[in-house]
């Protein structure tokens, strides 16, 4: 189908840019693109960090015909289509953390917000915008103290602006795999990253903590996981969250 894409030096956030497009009744495909954003928004209510010299910040706007629970789909492909940009475009190999954090080096260099809103008749979703923020380059000054210690970004030298090639292969990955979403063919590729498989975690839950061996994640997106009791579980991501044990 069409792209549209619209490419901004600052916006408030990529993703409330293109709410409000969705609530307009624009069609799929519509792309918006920042160089800065001054209200970039992370998953949990968080904010996100946006300066203008580093980062890449998109997001997209999707119509999928899926039920509401298949959403998380929308965020692993997306995270998948980034890693493979990433290997693309650098000799960096990033792994994923599930269920769709982008590492590299222990550092994270990606975070993807879908905001998705959901039909009353249908109970499927109305749409999705899907935000994927890139720390490309170490910002001027650094990345902000609570941050220092967990971002990182993709070059540690800047050759030359890599930012828009890195958009172009995200968008193209990301749109094939979402036109074959009915094979779950992001699969694959999103296993083959996956982060600690066969290692021990501990899952967090609230301010619960329950050391377990990561088997993996099934085409659901679901972790799978064993506990020291041998007892094995799959938990859907927005339940919990992992850390390395
Ligand atoms: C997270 O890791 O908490 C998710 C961060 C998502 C950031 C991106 S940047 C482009 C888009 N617009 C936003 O306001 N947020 C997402």
């Amino acid at each position: 189908q069409g792209l549209e894409i619209e490419v901004y030096k600052e916006v408030s956030s990529t993703n409330l840019v293109l709410k409000d497009y969705a609530n307009q009744g624009v069609p799929e495909g519509r792309i918006v693109i920042a160089g800065m954003q001054t209200q970039g928004r992370g998953r949990l209510g968080r904010s996100f960090f946006s300066p203008s010299d580093s980062g890449l910040y998109m997001s997209i706007l999707l119509r999928p015909d899926m039920a509401a629970a298949d959403a998380v789909k929308i965020t692993t492909a997306a995270a998948v289509s980034v890693a493979l940009a990433v290997e693309k475009v650098s000799d960096q190999k990033p792994d994923i953390k599930w269920v769709n954090d982008i590492y590299i080096n222990g550092r994270k260099i990606c975070g993807i917000l879908t905001e998705a809103s959901f039909s009353m008749e249908s109970g499927g979703l109305d749409y999705a915008v899907l935000g994927i923020g890139v720390n490309t380059y170490e910002p001027e000054g650094g990345f902000p103290e609570a941050i220092r210690d967990i971002a990182g970004p993709i070059f540690h030298e800047r050759k030359s602006d890599m930012r828009n090639r890195i958009a172009a292969e995200i968008i193209n990955n990301f749109m094939r795999l979402y036109d074959s979403f009915e094979e779950n063919s992001f699969y694959p590729e999103y296993r083959k990253r996956l982060l600690w498989v066969g290692e021990k975690i501990n899952v967090i839950r609230g301010s619960e903590k329950t050391p377990a061996t990561m088997l993996g994640a099934d085409e659901d997106c679901r972790l799978h996981v064993r506990y020291e009791d041998g007892r094995e579980e799959y938990i859907s991501s927005g339940e919990i969250s992992i850390r390395k044990a």
